[in-house]
């Protein structure tokens, strides 16, 4: 991707073991593939913990805390710590020389959060989501970038909020759908891959949801048709998350060949707090890179 900085070659994040998490390494974490120089998206989730038992909450700056202040609900208070948390954290193991309190944020015209400072080369794209039982963070070198993260365990009616909600031809395919919780889940679908495209362009719902449409894979590639935007710029990644969510995420690669999206298991309250007494405990560089592992990449 033209203008972007290349890493210098380093291994790539290895598969861990479900269950296994590693503690420390040697090296930050890998922004772009050691083979052939494209940038690397990384995906955190986390289950929300209550607040005031997230390790890391102190990290949260006077903004973040003046938000938390404002909302009503303990879920709500409890998604947003883990998912404050889980960026910060996210963050500093993309640069572990930036402590996780030391992120500053800055919101775009459209609601879209990025990072004011420290500046990095490269600069760390971001977006956070978070719904009922999961919060999820997606970081990636300088690309633009979206992330929609949503409960599977939802009543509604599919026919008419997509009669409503989506382009004609994805209404279609959803009437066309076998019905109950198929056509739901094909409903949540469509839905998380547009919440992800529309942040990753920045505009959040401010993009009129039907002016677009998706073709939905397998087979092949989910591809998007829209009139103001090449769908071809775009690559998506969706799948189920356990048994309750769906995720999906929106990476504007342009004409390049499909990016690796590295799939890490949460920063669980535990793994975040060992990971802030490595800090203070060393100030080498391996300490401080201290976090939860990798999951598995695919494309
Ligand atoms: C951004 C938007 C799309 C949020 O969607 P959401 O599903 O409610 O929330 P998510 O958890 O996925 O995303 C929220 C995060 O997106 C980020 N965000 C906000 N505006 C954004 C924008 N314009 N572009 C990119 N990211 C944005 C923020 O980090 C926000 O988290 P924070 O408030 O904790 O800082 C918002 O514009 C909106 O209006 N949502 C309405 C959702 C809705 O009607 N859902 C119906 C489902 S059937």
């Amino acid at each position: 991707m033209g203008g972007t900085r290349r890493e210098p070659a380093v291994p790539p994040t290895s598969p861990t073991p479900p269950g296994e998490r590693i503690l420390a390494t040697t090296r930050p974490l890998a922004l772009y593939s050691p083979g052939t120089g494209d940038p690397l998206a990384h995906l955190w989730t986390a289950e929300p913990a209550p607040e005031g038992t997230v390790a890391g909450q102190e990290w949260l700056s006077r903004d973040e805390r003046d938000r938390l202040d404002a909302m009503l609900l303990e879920s709500d208070r409890a998604l947003f710590v883990t998912a404050r948390v889980l960026l910060r954290t996210a963050l500093s193991r993309c640069v572990p020389a930036v402590d996780p309190a030391e992120w500053a944020f800055r919101t775009g015209p459209q609601g879209r959060p990025e990072v004011l400072s420290p500046r990095t080369a490269p600069r760390l794209r971001f977006n956070i989501s978070h719904t009922r039982g999961l919060a999820a963070c997606l970081i990636c070198p300088e690309i633009d970038c979206g992330l929609d993260v949503e409960c599977l365990d939802r009543r509604f009616d599919p026919v008419r909020l997509a009669r409503a909600m989506l382009s004609p031809a994805e209404a279609d395919d959803i009437a066309a759908a076998p019905g109950g919780y198929v056509t739901a889940k094909r409903f949540i679908r469509y839905w998380t891959l547009k919440e992800a495209y529309s942040k990753g362009r920045g505009l959040g719902l401010s993009l009129p949801t039907a002016s677009y449409t998706f073709r939905l894979g397998p087979p092949g590639p989910t591809r998007l048709h829209a009139s103001d935007d090449d769908g071809a710029d775009w690559q998506f990644g969706q799948w189920q998350h356990g048994a309750d969510h769906m995720v999906a995420v929106a990476l504007r690669r342009g004409p390049a060949t499909d990016l690796a999206l590295v799939r890490h298991r949460g920063v669980s309250a535990a793994a975040a707090s060992q990971a802030a007494a490595w800090r203070t405990s060393s100030s080498s560089s391996a300490a401080r890179s201290a976090l939860s592992g990798p999951g598995r990449s695919f494309r």
